[in-house]
């Protein structure tokens, strides 16, 4: 193991034995696994998978923060500017959150759309990790007045009725399960992961399905040339078929993402030979996804190339590609801000809101790393969304 990350505690170690001993159940009765299905596994298998099971993994007791963890200036933000949308899908417009985390989000934009007058109906939520759920309820129960909190529905999947309103997620994209592949010899392997004499989990590469090929050979086309012997990266073929389940039957309204990521030509940069998957424990992070089953996060950058193409192809009109910091200064980040510090009740709560600033939007920190992404769908877009039109950068896509 990596001697510079912290010792998991006895509790720690055998939580991830179990989880490490299904996975091998698993290899030994089917052979080498995609990396793909060994994420999932690690991520969302039931009562043991990073996000299935128990431990605190957001803020600063954590493994890593989200934006909506550092305090409420980011849902504020968010509900703002989408404020509008709401207004123009009408009395019955929904709000959709997708992986809710643990349900800071929701509260806070609640809260917000109630002090614009612009409450959806409905405030969904799809979280598919049991244990979020019921953090997300708990969170909320204990925030949010009775007028807010009937408004929140946890689904068990998409809606499967037409709705109109916003579909929303931070942070969700990069924990989906991702394809990772490498080229030798100009043929395109998908990696597996098996198992060694002594019961650890190792690297097998196969040569890959037409699917993944076929994605792999779509990059290659888009970027103009071919990956060099050995490049090894990620890819989410799965990302048009998720985003049109998700979405499939929302007839109007805006779609936002929030993420980290990098357009296509820096994510597959000649440079970057070995991907951008990173794995979280505890504040450090590192690049072996292979130790700690189910005790750290598994995630890799979005390109947001293919983030648009998956947009498109599910019905959407992309209408604006800009970084969080620009995003969030376009939604009247100063004024929330200023209006915070106001009714701050003395300078360490001020100094908070200003470090909360700061995360939010220096290009080191969140600010450039993080990006977003909205789509519309019969909606006009000028007139609903002019301030943050004017932070556009679509055009680098
Ligand atoms: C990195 S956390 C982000 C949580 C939260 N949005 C935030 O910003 O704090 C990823 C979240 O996405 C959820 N998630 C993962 N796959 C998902 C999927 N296919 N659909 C919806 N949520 C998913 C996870 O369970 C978790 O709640």
């Amino acid at each position: 193991m990596d001697t510079a990350l912290p010792e998991p505690s006895a509790d720690e170690a055998a939580h991830a034995a179990r989880l490490a001993d299904e996975i091998r159940r698993e290899i030994a009765a089917t052979g080498p696994i995609s990396f793909a299905r060994f994420m999932e596994r690690c991520l969302y298998t039931p009562g043991l998978g990073y996000y299935s099971a128990g431990r605190m993994k957001f803020g600063e007791h954590g493994d890593f923060v989200t934006a909506p963890e550092l305090g409420n200036l980011f849902a504020r933000c968010v509900a703002r500017a989408m404020a509008p949308a709401l207004r123009a899908c009408g009395t019955d417009a929904a709000w959709f959150e997708l992986g809710g985390g643990s349900g800071a989000f929701a509260r806070d934009c609640l809260l917000e759309l109630q002090a614009l007058d612009a409450l959806p109906r409905h405030y969904w939520l799809l979280e598919p990790s049991a244990d979020l759920r019921e953090r997300q309820r708990t969170c909320l129960r204990e925030a949010l007045p009775a007028v807010l909190l009937s408004r929140c529905v946890w689904l068990d999947r998409p809606p499967e009725q037409p709705w109109a309103g916003v579909l929303f997620a931070n942070e969700v994209l990069d924990a989906l399960p991702v394809t990772r592949f490498t080229v030798r010899d100009g043929e395109i392997f998908e990696e597996h992961v098996g198992v060694s004499g002594n019961g650890a989990f190792v690297r097998s590469d196969r040569p890959a399905d037409p699917l993944v090929a076929g994605a792999v050979r779509h990059l290659e086309r888009q970027l103009g040339r071919e990956f060099a012997d050995g490049y090894r990266s990620e890819v989410l073929p799965q990302l048009p078929w998720w985003l049109e389940a998700v979405a499939g039957e929302q007839t109007r309204g805006a779609a936002l993402l929030f993420d980290y990521g990098y357009l296509r030509r820096e994510f597959y940069l000649p440079g970057r030979r070995d991907g951008t998957l990173l794995c979280h424990y505890r504040h450090r992070a590192h690049a072996d996804p292979l130790i700690l089953p189910g005790l750290q996060d598994i995630t890799a950058s979005i390109d947001f190339n293919a983030l648009a193409e998956a947009g498109i192809g599910a019905g959407f009109e992309p209408v604006l590609y800009t970084f969080q910091s620009d995003f969030l200064i376009a939604a009247g980040l100063d004024a929330v801000f200023a209006t915070a510090r106001a009714n701050a009740a003395g300078e360490a709560e001020r100094y908070a809101l200003a470090q909360q600033v700061k995360r939010l939007t220096l290009p080191g920190e969140m600010g450039e790393r993080f990006q977003a992404m909205l789509f519309v769908r019969q909606l006009d877009p000028d007139g609903v969304f002019t301030p943050l039109l004017a932070a556009d950068r679509s055009a680098r896509l």
